[in-house]
Parts: structure tokens; sequence; C-alpha cells
């Protein structure tokens, strides 16, 4: 009877410890342009986010939560890789584009640069990615493959390979002729002229009749080539005509191939929800952990929702969105407490940048979001609204619940965190090659948990593509935010102008320069940079300033960034021969 009890006492303990062992199961939720001020539990009374805030009242809150870009592609590739994506090249520069523009181009997150799903895959993770990559797709010729995030760490890819744009919505020409534009009227003369001197030819029996049929062919597919290029090479910042951005954008895809096209726009949402609970349901009792990446195309531009969604919310079809999304992420998160994953599945919510203030759709209606009393919003380089976003961690027992902490922190934290958190080996020890990677981001864990953070200062850079236009040092009681250029808004706005193509510059005649003469303010006394900036005569300005421009300095001499991926049009540029049919 004794040994009866030992026996299973010792089973007893041996499944405390393998359970102990098997690591915990990773969700990442990110939202895209979803402002600080969007969300219900940010202080947000009108808006209906029942399940983020659940999150919120169920794990760890954090207010100064912070994008290392205020742009989509390389906000996100530094959450997964930990690194600001100037140091690999995934910016833009002044005057082009700073985000991933086709499908079928060459810019794209390097395949040596590990991420948080290619350090989980080496960890034994099973790996996936749900909703928005816009990180690169690697086609292959003919685009017979594009592996995209199948080559960094994820195994398997379900959704949207770049972004939404709201081209997506609504048909649009193929045929045109405008002939108020002096480049068809030129195109014009040209077919008359041409056609006109073969029939002379033809009536004078100058040149063979094979002849002219041949020119005439001729003539009629390069002048047909040439209206094309007029037609839908466009100057607007995509270089593709609406129509033609439709055709070469606007996909599904499962894994490395196209399954939709164009692709279906109201329901998408609930679409990536299922997909996320199939994958959970067919995880959940696996001997390995998952990583799920779930990546809403909400709330960016164009709105969209399923019928029974639309006109529910309070704030129009914005506002529809964000309650769309969270009704999303409710989804999954009830598809985890159905198969019992809540207690051993670490869950993170964000998003990758703030609000689009300057966004309105085509009938006048405000579709950005709002970064409450932060100024600015996405796209605007340092300012806060676009880049202090709301940033959740839940992991019932092991991170304590209902904590609010103003700590600053980074998206950057993600990938370290989440390795000392579920326990695994440091990222040099899973994947020897990043032994010399250099991360960004720092291990919050300890923060996370006894609401502590580090002792020392800590400094973030806040990039404009590749310039840095302000930086932030943290001390014991002061958080100090010094800007070396700064957003010219609109008189009584944050913002620079309206339209849904409209998103401010964060270089050049935008911004003030003001390198010369830093402004300099403490977050922590004025966190909405209502009053004035700290006086440049002061002791406490010239030691804030003199400290970061030291940290400027050494990293300057440090870190040599990459050219700009983003600035090449041989790199931006859509890529025939690369496009999946
Ligand atoms: C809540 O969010 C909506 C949608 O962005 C916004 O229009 C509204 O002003 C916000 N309300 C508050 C009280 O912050
Ligand atoms: C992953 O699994 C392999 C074989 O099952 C094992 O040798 C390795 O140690 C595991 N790696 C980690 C980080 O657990």
């Amino acid at each position: 009877m004794e040994r009866a009890w030992v026996w299973v006492v010792g089973v007893v303990v041996l499944l405390a410890a393998a359970a102990q062992a098997k690591p915990p199961n990773i969700i990442v939720f990110l939202a895209d342009d979803l402002g600080i001020g969007d969300v219900g539990c940010y202080g947000n009374t009108t808006i209906n986010t029942p399940n983020i805030d659940k999150l919120a009242a169920e794990g760890v809150k954090l207010t100064h939560h912070l994008a290392a870009a205020p742009f989509c592609t390389p906000s996100r590739a530094a959450m997964l890789t930990g690194r600001y994506a100037a140091r690999y090249g995934l910016v833009g520069q002044e005057h082009r584009m700073p985000v991933i523009l086709h499908l079928a181009s060459l810019a794209s997150l390097p395949v040596h640069e590990v991420t948080l799903a290619s350090a989980l895959q080496a960890a034994n993770y099973t790996t996936s990615i749900i909703g928005k990559w816009h990180l690169g797709m690697h086609c292959g010729w003919l685009g017979r493959s594009c592996p995209g995030p199948l080559s960094h760490g994820f195994e398997s890819f379900f959704g949207i390979p770049v972004t939404l744009f709201q081209e997506f919505r609504g048909s649009h020409p193929f045929w045109k002729f405008p002939l108020d534009e002096t480049k068809f009227q030129g195109l014009l003369m040209t077919w008359v002229v041409t056609m006109l001197s073969l029939l002379v030819a033809v009536k004078k029996k100058t040149v063979r009749m094979s002849l002219v049929v041949a020119g005439a062919l001729l003539t009629n597919l390069l002048l047909a080539l040439v209206w094309f290029v007029f037609a839908h090479y466009s100057k607007n910042s995509e270089c593709v005509s609406p129509w033609l951005h439709q055709r070469l954008n606007s996909m599904v895809m499962r894994d490395d191939k196209v399954v939709e096209a164009p692709m279906e726009l109201d329901g998408f949402s609930q679409r990536l929800a299922q997909e996320s609970r199939q994958f959970i349901a067919s995880h959940a009792n696996d001997d390995r952990p998952f990583f799920l990446f779930h990546s809403f195309a909400h709330v960016h531009t164009p709105m969209f929702s399923a019928p029974q969604r639309a006109g529910v919310s309070k704030h129009g079809r914005y506002g529809d969105n964000v309650e769309e999304l969270d009704e999303s992420m409710g989804v999954v998160l009830q598809a985890l407490k159905e198969y019992g994953l809540e207690d051993n599945t670490l869950i993170y919510f964000t998003s990758d940048q703030g609000g689009h203030l300057e966004a309105v759709d085509s009938d006048g209606q405000r579709i950005g979001g709002h970064n409450g009393r932060f100024k600015g919003g996405k796209a605007q380089g340092g300012s806060e609204g676009a880049i202090r976003v709301p940033g959740i961690f839940k992991w019932p027992g092991h991170l304590p619940k209902g904590v609010t902490l103003d700590t600053p922190t980074s998206l950057m934290d993600l990938l370290p965190t989440v390795l000392s958190l579920a326990g695994l080996p440091s990222l040099s020890k899973i994947v020897p090659e990043a032994a010399q990677t250099e991360l960004d981001g720092e291990d919050i864990s300890e923060l996370l948990v006894t609401g502590k953070g580090r002792k020392g200062p800590r400094f973030f850079i806040h990039h404009c593509s590749q310039a840095i236009n302000a930086l932030r040092l943290v001390t014991g009681s002061h958080v100090y935010k010094m800007y070396l250029a700064k957003h010219k808004w609109h008189p009584g706005s944050t913002q620079c102008g309206w339209g849904y193509n409209t998103a401010c510059k964060c270089y050049g005649e935008f911004v003030d320069d003001m390198s010369h003469q830093p402004e300099l303010w403490d977050l922590n006394t004025d966190p909405y940079e209502d009053g004035k900036p700290i006086d440049p005569h002061t002791v406490e300005y010239k030691e804030a300033v003199g400290k970061m421009q030291e940290y400027l300095k050494q990293w300057r001499g440090r870190v040599v960034y990459p050219p700009s991926q983003l600035s090449t049009v041989s790199k931006i540029m859509w890529r025939p021969w690369l496009q999946p049919y």
C-alpha cells in the first residue's frame, strides 16, 4: 500500500515536471495603425473593445510602449527581429516610399536576420503567421513561389503578402484615353500620321503589301504598349494606376502560393480569425508548443466589415473596424479557452504604429485612428502619437493580473522577453548564427513579473526612415525626449492635411530642423507635451541633451547602416518576371 503511494506521488511529480518542461504556447496579436486612443482600456469610453480590455484586466498593461518606427514595414521588421530596421536597410530615404509596395519586388527582410519565429522554430515550436506580412516576398522566377514569411521561420502562412491599399476597394477603369493630356494627344497624332503614311504607301504601291501589313501591326503593337504605360504608369506614390495596383497586389496567399485574387475584403477579418481557430485546434494536443502570429489586416485603410458588423459602432466605418478587430481577437481567445490552453499560453497584443490622423474616405468620412492626447500620428517620425501604442502581456499564473506599468518599453523587447519568459535558452544558444547579432530590444520579463525594471538609463532612437528625428532617455525619475527634427503641423491640429493618400513626410520642408538646438521635454512631468520645452539655458537641459548627443555620437560611430533598400527604385519597383499568376 505504502509503496503504491510512493509510486503515485512519483508519477504526479514526473507529470508536473513534464508539464513544466513544455514551454508555453505563444500568440502575438498585431493590429495595424490602431491608435492608443482607440482602445477602451486605454481611456476610450465610447468604443467597444471588450476583448482587449479583458486581456488587460487579466495581464500587464503597458502605457509607455513604443513602436520602433512610424511605418508598417520597418516597425514590423523591428518587432520580429528585436532590431531597428535601419540596421538591415528595410527603411526608406527622403522622397521615396517608406514601405514595401509590391509583392513582386526585391526589397525584403534579409534572410539572415533572425526573427522571433525563426528562434522559436529552432526551439521546436510549430510556427504560423495568419494575416498581414509586408516584409518582402522573395519571389522566384515567374512568381512560381513567393515564400515570404516561410523564409523567416514561419512554417505556414495565410493572409495578405503586402498590405491593404485603398485601391483594393471598388473597381477601376482599364480603358482610358484622356484627350486633355498632351501625352495622349501625342499618341493619337502619332497613330494617325503613321496610319496615313501607310495608306499612302499602299495607294502609290511604293512598298510591298506584306511590308505594309507588318508595319501596321508593329506600329499598333508598339503604340498599344506606349498607351499601356501612359495609362497605367502613374506618378502617385505607388507608381501604378489603381487598376494595375489591384491586379498586382490585391491577393490572399496560402504558404507560398496565391489562392485568391483580387481579394474579397468584406468578411476577411472573420476568415483570419477562423484560420487562427483552426490552427489552435489542430495543434492543441501536440507535444510541441506553438507560436501563432495573428497579424490583423484591420484597421488600415480601406475600411471593410462583414455585413453584420457594418454600422455597429458609434464612430463610423473606422469604429466598426476597431470593434471588428476586437471581435476577431475574441474568437481566437475563445478557441484557446475551448481547448484548455489558456493557462499555458503567453499572449501579447500591440499595434505597429499610431493612428493615421489624415485618413479620410472618398466621401469625406474620417477613417483614421485616434492617439488620445498624444500629438501627431502615423508616419510622423518621432511624434509621440506616431509611436506610442497599446501593449499588453498576459500569461496566467506567471505574470501578474490587472497591473499597469508606465516604464518605457519597446515592441523590439518582444523577442528577448518571450525567450526569457518561456524559459528558453538565450538567442545565441538557440540560433548560434545570431551570436554576433546585437539586439536593440531588451528582456523586460523581470519588469513584467515584478513591476521593477533595470537600474541604468535606457535610450530609444526614433527614426524617420534612415534619419534620426528624436531620442528618448529614461533615467530613474525622468523620461527625456529630445527632438532633432519636429513636424510642421497644420494650424490648430497635429496633422499634415487630409485625404486617404495623405500621410506626413518626416524630412525636408515637412519638419523643423532642430539639430543645432534640440527641443527637450520631460514626459514624466508633461506627458502630452502641452506646455513649453525645457529652457536650453538650464543645467538640466545641458546635462540631458549632452548625454543624448554623446549617445548619438557613439551610436553613429559604432553602427553602420547599410544602403536603404526602399530608396532604390530597382528594389521597390514592380518586377513583372517575379509576379505570381
Ligand atoms: C474613441 O475612438 C474613436 C475612434 O477612433 C474616436 O473617434 C473617439 O474620439 C474616441 N473617444 C474618446 C473618448 O477617446
Ligand atoms: C529540439 O528538438 C531536438 C530533437 O527532438 C532536440 O535535440 C533539441 O534539443 C530541441 N531544442 C530545444 C531548444 O529544445
